[in-house]
């Protein structure tokens, strides 16, 4: 079994998005991310707080904008608005969820899809969909990006997915179906989830349960990526996969944490350095 260090390999993309990063300086764009959080939900204020701290790190220009949870809609659609106008700001990430009050998908579509480094934009999801470059969905970017790190071949293989949210399982399957993967996107309501996971050559597991997935729902040699990040009660972290007993069974396995969770950042500056490039061009 060959662990897949997701640490590293972020820590990787992160250097390059450093030297990235200082090369925009020199020629007089420092490319700059706003990321937004509406009120005071404490995981989501430890995501903004890393990336607020990952954006220092790479030489990117950073603007926290932290709302109350009582920000109205109209209140935020304006701050969206300034963003999308502002050059100096070439990425903006709303996190997510948002207050019940705020509708999700009025605020996603106001980013301009030029700067919507998150990749949830329609517009975005349609290029993905079609195949054409736009800002891909970090997580599943990161997920395909270790995979390659570690040259495995996705061409041909038999790969599943568990899970359909729009963040991680939808743009995962699009993306390992651009790489010519056989993909099958699997969810809740999936019966007999086992006939797919043991003819899969790659499984992608983001459901959202700890240990959901088993070793006897895999077959010999498959390789397990675990997009899942539990807190248990005892507060230990774990994914959702069975690592313990699915090591002896994986050709390769991500662990939790260190495997796919420190992607997510590193893959949102990579966009953000994307974004700022695009920029440059569209100046000249
Ligand atoms: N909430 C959970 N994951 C994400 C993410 O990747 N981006 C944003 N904006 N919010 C999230």
């Amino acid at each position: 079994m060959i662990l897949i260090d997701g640490k590293n390999i972020s820590s990787k993309v992160k250097d390059e998005v450093k030297n990235e990063a200082i090369n925009l300086a020199n020629l007089g764009i420092k490319p700059g991310l706003a990321v937004i959080l509406v009120g005071d939900d404490k995981a989501s204020l430890t995501y903004v707080n890393s990336k607020e701290k990952a954006c220092k790190m790479c030489e990117i220009y950073s603007v926290k904008k932290t709302l109350p949870a009582s920000t109205t809609e109209d209140e935020l659609l304006n701050l969206i608005d300034e963003l999308n106008k502002d050059d100096k700001i070439h990425g903006i990430l709303v996190q997510l969820p948002l207050p019940k009050h705020i509708d999700e998908n009025k605020i996603i579509e106001k980013i301009d899809p030029k700067k919507d480094v998150d990749g949830f934009h329609p517009i975005n999801v349609g290029k993905l969909s079609i195949a054409l470059d736009g800002f891909v969905s970090c997580t599943p970017a990161g997920v395909i990006r270790l995979l390659k790190e570690y040259e495995i071949d996705i061409s041909g293989k038999n790969a599943v997915v568990i899970g359909r949210s729009n963040i991680v399982g939808k743009p995962m399957a699009n993306l390992l179906l651009k790489e010519n993967a056989t993909v099958t996107i699997t969810h809740s309501k999936t019966k007999n989830l086992d006939f797919y996971t043991k003819n899969a050559d790659i499984i992608v597991v983001a459901i959202g349960i700890p240990n959901f997935l088993k070793a006897d729902m895999v077959k010999d040699g498959a390789i397990v990526i675990d997009v899942g990040i539990n807190r248990l009660d005892d507060g230990r972290l774990v994914g959702d996969a069975d690592f313990e007993n699915l090591k002896e069974k994986a050709s390769f396995i991500t662990p939790v944490p260190g495997g796919v969770g420190p992607m997510t950042i590193a893959m949102l500056l990579n966009n953000t350095i994307i974004s700022t490039k695009n920029f440059l061009k569209e100046k000249k």
